[in-house]
């Protein structure tokens, strides 16, 4: 896969906030190709949905500001980008989900409403042709009765019908990227199987490309392409879906890994990572994972770890993969089996 369709190079995006300067995004680059799935994950805090909102400029302003860096998507820097702009290339070119769909649904429109008013910002169609192809991608997403829910307004719908909603106002715009931000938390688990199998068909069908973040690696092995693992504001690792679910590198990955419950083991001893996500400051030393990490040693303590690349698109934020530190890196490989 060549062709980049967004990549961010750099992020830095702060909150000034009265307790200090937070960055809840620091120095963040990945890249999403045209058509792919890239899962971003990490625990509660990590900074995912700063990273998301940043790249739709939708960070609340104040108390948060992108400080540096830049969001290419195809030729432009969003970064750069006016309201005006932006607001064009919201919901028409990248298209956002939220877990919480009563976010982004306008809650004194009927969903035909918003619905009509998505399909005909795209397509040339008169008020009853943009009707019956609402009530259409209604059918589409599975909502029962699409020709009774379209009169309906948000709030008479359960979670589950609302992201239909949502996912049927992303198709309908055809967008080139959909970022979708927890999507599925909220629901119970058929229905979420059910929302990822229409995202999937959107990816496979209208080739759109998605990124898609959770703290659930299970969503993340049944979607993704590749994965970009984010600890406190940082990326730690990225590679392709079977590399970090089958040879994760980095300390947190393996840890993340150890706490999936192993359906197949009679006994459940579910591991935890010890400790909590640390909130990133200005002034932090060392690796942001070190005081939680069962490898750390002196050098975590003292400097943060670049991120080492291991090969094309595959990578560490950690000293054990660096050159220098080799022959501790084969300790750790023998020591996190079994
Ligand atoms: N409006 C805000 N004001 C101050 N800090 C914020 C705000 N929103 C998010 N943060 C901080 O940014 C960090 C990343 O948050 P977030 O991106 O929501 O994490 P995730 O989506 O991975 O759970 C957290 O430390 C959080 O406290
Ligand atoms: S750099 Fe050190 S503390 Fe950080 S993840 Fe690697 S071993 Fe652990
Ligand atoms: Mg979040």
């Amino acid at each position: 896969m060549s062709d980049v369709i967004l990549e961010l190079k750099d992020l830095h995006t702060h909150f000034f906030t009265d307790g200090g300067e937070v960055p809840a995004v620091d120095g963040v680059s990945f890249k999403l190709h045209k058509g792919e799935v890239v899962g971003i994950v990490g625990e509660s805090g990590c900074g995912k949905s700063v990273t998301s909102l940043s790249i739709m400029q939708l960070v609340p302003n104040p108390p948060g500001k992108i400080v540096r860096g830049e969001i290419n998507f195809k030729d432009d820097n969003l970064v750069n980008f006016r309201e005006k702009r932006m607001k064009q290339i919201r919901g028409n070119e990248i298209a956002m989900i939220f877990q919480e769909p009563m976010t982004s649904l306008n809650p004194v429109y009927t969903i035909g409403n918003q619905l009509v008013e998505a399909i005909r910002m795209h397509r040339k169609l008169s008020k009853n042709e943009a009707r019956a192809k609402a009530i259409e991608m209604l059918q589409l997403v599975g909502i029962p009765r699409s020709d009774e829910v379209i009169d309906e307004y948000p709030h008479q719908l359960s979670g589950g019908m609302r992201q239909r909603v949502m996912i049927a106002m992303a198709m309908s715009c055809d967008p080139e990227v959909l970022i979708a931000d927890e999507p599925t938390t909220a629901l119970d688990v058929t229905i979420q199987a059910q929302i990822l199998d229409l995202m999937r068909k959107l990816n496979q069908e209208q080739d759109t490309a998605i990124l898609l973040i959770t703290h659930d690696l299970g969503v993340v092995a049944e979607m993704c392409d590749r994965v970009v693992v984010m600890y406190s504001g940082q990326v730690v690792e990225e590679g392709t879906v079977r590399e970090i679910l089958k040879d994760p590198k980095h300390p947190y990955t393996k840890g993340l890994i150890r706490s999936l419950p192993k359906i197949h083991e009679k006994e459940q001893k579910l591991y935890s990572i010890p400790g909590t996500v640390a909130k990133p400051t200005m002034d932090a030393t060392g690796c942001r994972f070190a005081p939680r990490c069962e490898f750390a040693f002196d050098r975590c303590f003292k400097e943060n770890p670049e991120l080492y690349q291991l090969a094309n698109e595959r990578s560490s934020r950690c000293f054990l993969y660096d050159n220098e530190e080799r022959g501790v890196e084969e300790h750790v490989q023998t020591d996190s089996r079994g």
